[in-house]
């Protein structure tokens, strides 16, 4: 008996301690990828995203490299005039028609002076992209959310803007299509909130899988962890909710509502990865599912510039995500 339950124990141990892969290996330039966004060209051409360098773009032939720097997406800043539009950050990009559109933010860190703005390209290489400005979706000091870390969900022709960091959380918002503008009338709904603390949730990601729409996002601080680390547990982590609908009433694996702080672990810090998130899916021709993200390598450094580029393919089988 107590050898059966110091096995059960063993295993529960196990479990929760080796619960999480490895990131695949990465080459190249698999740094400058703070809060990445990955897609493929029909070429097979892939294209990461990321924060700073006025949106960094990097292609690789294939998703785990070899990645090379290519330049700036928008080397003149933003249009939209507010503080942060030289330093844009949280890249999302989505192709819609035959066009690219690539989403950014224009903020300032810990403010809520914030606008998400968009650019298109027919084709995701640098020097191709035309800055369209603003889409509408913007805060300032006092609204319920701060207007960053945008991320358009197509659900069939309807297209969906998620976006929100800290404050009141994760918003909704109808767009256009194409989603260069907020739909006519539409207005921003919250979809997760985490009522306790500072609010530490950001950069949402949502996904279709089966029958369900799973909501993604950061839990935690996301920066600064060489100079002014967290306590542990209060790094980033990436959570997920799900729903049968797009637009809302989002739970986690204990039925908690993530309008009301539910959010289910699918990666954290964990043998040599530290503080993963920023994180998005994309459905690769050969691999599946896969989650993409950054972390920091402790066994490189700390620094945020020093932020690598992981990956983890998804196994979706249990109706929850696990990497
Ligand atoms: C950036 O500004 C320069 C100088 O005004 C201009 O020649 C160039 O076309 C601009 N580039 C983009 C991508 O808008
Ligand atoms: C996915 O996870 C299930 C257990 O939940 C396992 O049986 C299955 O082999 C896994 N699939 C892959 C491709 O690893």
């Amino acid at each position: 008996m107590r050898s059966l339950l110091s096995g059960v124990l063993l295993s529960l141990w196990t479990a929760s301690v080796d619960a999480y892969a490895n990131p695949l290996s990465c080459s190249g330039t698999c740094t400058n990828a703070h809060d990445p966004a990955l897609i493929r060209r029909d070429d097979g051409t892939y294209f990461r995203f990321s924060t700073g360098g006025k949106i960094a773009i990097h292609s690789a032939p294939s998703m785990t490299g070899p990645w090379t720097y290519r330049g700036a997406a928008i080397p003149n800043g933003s249009k939209i005039d507010k503080k942060g539009k030289d330093d844009l950050w949280a890249p999302d990009v989505i192709k819609v028609g035959s066009t690219y559109y690539l989403f950014y933010s224009v903020s300032s860190f810990g403010s809520q002076d914030s606008a998400i703005g968009v650019a298109t390209s027919s084709s995701l290489d640098v020097n191709t992209w035309t800055d369209l400005g603003a889409t509408g979706v913007a805060s300032s000091s006092g609204k319920a959310y701060n207007a960053i870390d945008s991320n358009i969900f197509a659900d069939g022709s309807t297209l969906y803007m998620n976006f929100g960091s800290f404050w009141g959380d994760l918003y909704q918002v109808q767009m256009q299509n194409p989603p260069t503008k907020v739909a006519s009338g539409a207005s921003s709904k919250n979809i997760a909130y985490i009522p306790s603390g500072d609010h530490a949730q950001e950069a949402a990601f949502l996904y279709k899988n089966g029958n369900y729409y799973y909501l993604f996002f950061s839990v935690g601080k996301c920066c600064g962890y060489d100079t002014n680390r967290p306590a542990a547990g209060q790094e980033y982590k990436i959570q997920v909710c799900r729903s049968s609908s797009a637009t809302g009433n989002f739970v986690d694996k204990n039925g908690k509502k993530c309008a009301e702080g539910g959010g289910t672990t699918v990666l954290e810090s964990h043998d040599w990865v530290y503080g993963p998130g920023g994180q998005g899916v994309y459905t690769d021709p050969s691999n599946g599912p896969v989650l993409y993200y950054h972390y920091v390598d402790t066994r490189v450094g700390y620094a945020d510039g020093q932020k690598r580029f992981g990956i983890n393919k998804i196994n979706f089988s249990s109706g929850w995500p696990v990497v």
